[in-house]
């Protein structure tokens, strides 16, 4: 039995992808620009089969020992990356699987757990088929699992994703590796609840948001500028971007038919104290995804003082410190 061991990053966007262009290939409308993560990741392992009828995936929860069967629900897409790979590489060859998937972080909560997930398949199965891809193909192939922002987990370290006008052109790539800048993502766990309402349910509505085109020419100048800061590590004006930069994707959320509010009372308090640590002179920006939980960003020589600070306000269940990190490796 051959076996293939994949540990993938999940990722935290300072830009954001909201709205599909096209959605059965998961084109964005707009670029988009994250961090790897060195302590929130997916490692998956899949056994491989000789009986094609054979296709399992069993899940470790974080904070559990054991290895439990997934359902039908949570297999489909897997199904579906299987029969996408195929289709990409133009191959009959079939096999079976039995996967193990564990998580080191809560997932479905606003950590992005189906980018480290859906990028640890695309690797695994590309190995699997014994294809030879170049890294643009894997995260064509992350994004075309239905979870586009896997795309970013693949290269390393800090990511751009060219949102492209075709599968072809919508690509993600490193533009800094991890040790280009030491910034931080604390991740304050509020709540490890899992969310009502996935992404890729969620990204249907965005246009409906009265918001949406205006968000998108606000992008053309703001993305461009954040680039820069971020080039420069002119942390002040990164940092006041990628805060401005989640508030207004949510302001789309919020707006847009059905209006979604990932947001807790919790998630406001915790803004608010943000806020009140910068007027403090202590440097630290929030960003948020969809789900309740707070990422916030500091360089790393102020990790220990907004550790202790948000610790004290007794909000967050739990910090989990992350670095910028590799992308999708083979163990
Ligand atoms: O990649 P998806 O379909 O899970 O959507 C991700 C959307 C956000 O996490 C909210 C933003 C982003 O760019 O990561």
């Amino acid at each position: 039995m051959k076996r293939i061991s994949v540990r993938s990053p999940s990722n935290i966007a300072f830009i954001k992808y909201w709205g599909q262009r096209n959605k059965e290939l998961v084109l964005p409308y707009n670029d988009s620009f994250s961090m790897n993560l060195s302590n929130c990741y997916t490692e998956l392992q899949i056994e491989i089969l000789e009986d094609p009828s054979i296709q399992k995936l069993d899940f470790k929860e974080y904070q559990t020992e054991t290895f439990k069967p997934m359902g039908e629900a949570f297999l489909k897409p897997v199904h579906n990356m299987y029969k996408t790979i195929k289709q990409v590489l133009g191959t009959s060859e079939d096999f079976g699987f039995h996967m193990y998937s564990y998580n080191s972080f809560p997932k479905k909560a606003g950590i992005a757990s189906s980018a480290s997930f859906f990028s640890a398949l695309a690797m695994g199965f590309a190995r699997a088929f014994h294809a030879e891809l170049t890294e643009k193909e894997l995260s064509i192939l992350a994004r075309l699992s239905g979870s586009g922002s896997a795309s970013r987990s693949i290269p390393d370290g800090f990511v751009w994703w060219h949102a492209g006008e075709s599968s072809e052109t919508s690509f993600a790539e490193s533009i800094a590796p991890p040790d280009y800048w030491d910034i931080v993502d604390l991740v304050l766990v509020l709540s490890r609840e899992e969310k009502k309402v996935g992404s890729q349910e969620g990204h249907k509505g965005a246009e409906t948001s009265p918001f949406f085109l205006a968000r998108q020419e606000y992008l053309k100048i703001h993305a461009p500028e954040m680039k820069q800061a971020f080039l420069k590590k002119d942390f002040t004006k990164f940092g006041t971007m990628v805060e401005h930069e989640a508030l207004s994707m949510h302001h789309i959320m919020m707006t847009q038919h059905e209006p979604l509010f990932f947001w807790s009372g919790k998630t406001v308090l915790m803004l608010q104290q943000i806020s009140a640590m910068r007027q403090k002179g202590l440097e630290v920006y929030a960003t948020i995804d969809a789900g309740e939980n707070i990422h916030l960003i500091c360089q790393k020589a102020h990790e220990e003082q907004v550790t202790r600070h948000v610790a004290a306000q007794g909000i967050a269940e739990e910090i989990i410190s992350n670095s910028a990190a590799r992308g999708t490796t083979i163990l």
